[in-house]
């Protein structure tokens, strides 16, 4: 189906490059610019008065002015099943697993519970800005068919995943080596490629697969070379040590996943806190991704994500989450706390490079740069409108910016679902926040 044609005026910021490698330079910005959006793809971006004149009159104009305009937020990382689990109290990793998660995640067996989740998942994602993601669902086929059934009615750009796990939870949840396959199979003749959407090939973690059920995710992996792959890595220090003992033949948890072909482009490994050397420089050389998720990573106690050091081995970082392990849906918080995160580092996260790693940094990581992370023309019109003026914090704080640098890191600071205005998928409102209703023209 096509998408609308219409033009979005504000303050435009795109990324040309990568703001990490080539600096200021790598920013796009026009204080009254334009997006002109032709049947949901971008059609050109620039300044707002030059492409107004050559435009046919009639044409379609929204003013978000003076919000900022830029590409919807991407989260690759979270959990459908676990809307109902985020905030719950006290545990690391393991016993947050077996006491909250697992029980909650056997109600998706239900196809009515996960749709409903999904509806309410999607609707809060756009309020929050963001346009796509990468979605664990649960073992239970319906919580897949249920979640990019309502991601494919909105037209959505989602990667989503039937959940494997054949050992270490409730019976309720675990499937076997052969139903992850056929299911998973299924899933992705049903699924991938329809629309704007795909399917993951989704290995909960070491600890919940057999040896048998991660060859089934490894052949599964060599027939859909093409297709993501998301699972969990070196998130929790007794994990590790179970992982040591589950696999005593590997000489490091990444060793485990390479040695069924896992660590590969579009591989999308959540946390990858503790890993050595030799596990850093196989997720650069295999052209995996790595996703940091600080909230998670600070609420459940896991550890430091340490940015620089798998940048230094040409790893790919992305920026999630983490649903419900994570405390947050907007991409804001999570920029603000994994700024943090890296300080307790001594490492950096510049305001662009925030922005960026939140939009063309996670559709790097998921192998979808060609199709949405940036405003650029012939991508798809993934949008978000931004008010840096949302709250009251803001506003007092946006008296003494001066910069556009100074504003953003601001804005991700002290920014939540608050600051936005409208999202856009396919140049279509998904979200338009009630008391600010941009003004139209033509
Ligand atoms: N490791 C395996 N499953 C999970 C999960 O659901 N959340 C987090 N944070 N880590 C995991
Ligand atoms: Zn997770």
């Amino acid at each position: 189906s096509k998408g609308r044609t219409l033009a979005l005026r504000g303050r435009v910021l795109s990324f040309a490059g990568d703001p990490a490698q080539e600096g200021e330079r790598a920013v796009r910005f026009h204080s009254d610019g334009l997006v002109l959006v032709r049947d949901g793809l971008i059609e050109a971006v620039g300044e707002a008065q030059a492409m107004l004149d050559a435009l046919q009159p009639g044409f379609p104009v929204v003013n978000h002015h003076p919000h900022l305009i830029m590409a919807g937020f991407i989260d690759p990382h979270l959990h459908l099943p676990q809307t109902q689990v985020i905030a719950s109290y006290g545990a690391e990793l393991l016993e947050w697993l077996q006491r909250y998660t697992f029980p909650e995640e056997t109600r998706y067996s239900s196809p009515r519970v996960a749709s409903d989740a999904s509806r309410w998942l999607l609707d809060t994602l756009a309020a929050n800005g963001t346009t796509s993601g990468s979605v664990y669902c649960t073992t239970h086929p319906a919580s897949v068919d249920a979640f990019l059934g309502e991601a494919g009615r909105r037209g959505l750009r989602m990667l989503a995943g039937k959940v494997m796990m054949d050992r270490g939870a409730p019976d309720a949840l675990i499937d076997t080596p052969q139903r992850a396959h056929d299911e998973t199979k299924a899933a992705i003749e049903r699924w991938h490629g329809e629309g704007r959407l795909e399917v993951a090939i989704t290995p909960r973690f070491a600890p919940t697969s057999s040896e048998a059920q991660l060859e089934v995710a490894g052949a599964l992996a060599r027939d859909y070379p093409d297709l993501p792959i998301q699972t969990h890595l070196s998130e929790n220090a007794a994990e590790l040590d179970y992982v040591a003992q589950l696999f005593p033949h590997d000489a490091d948890y990444t060793a485990v996943y390479e040695r069924f072909g896992l660590v590969r482009p579009r591989a999308l490994l959540g946390h990858c806190i503790h890993l050595n050397l030799r596990e850093r420089r196989a997720l650069g050389e295999g052209g995996a991704s790595a996703i940091f998720c600080p909230t998670s990573n600070l609420f459940l106690g896991s550890g430091l994500f340490d940015r620089n050091a798998l940048g230094a081995a040409g790893v790919r970082i992305g920026i999630a989450t983490d649903i419900g392990g994570g405390t947050s849906y907007s991409m804001l918080r999570t920029l603000a706390e994994g700024y943090k995160v890296l300080a307790l580092r001594g490492q950096k996260l510049p305001a662009f490079e925030a922005f960026h790693l939140a939009s063309a940094g996670n559709a790097q990581a998921m192998g979808l740069s060609h199709v949405v992370g940036t405003l650029a023309p012939g991508l798809e019109a993934d949008i978000t409108v931004l008010d840096s003026r949302a709250t009251r914090p803001l506003v007092r704080r946006m008296e003494r910016v001066e910069t556009l640098e100074e504003e953003l890191f601001a804005l991700m600071t002290l920014g939540d679902e608050r600051a936005t205005v409208a999202t856009y998928s396919g140049g279509r409102a998904i979200y338009e926040r009630a008391d600010a209703p941009p003004e139209r023209g033509s």
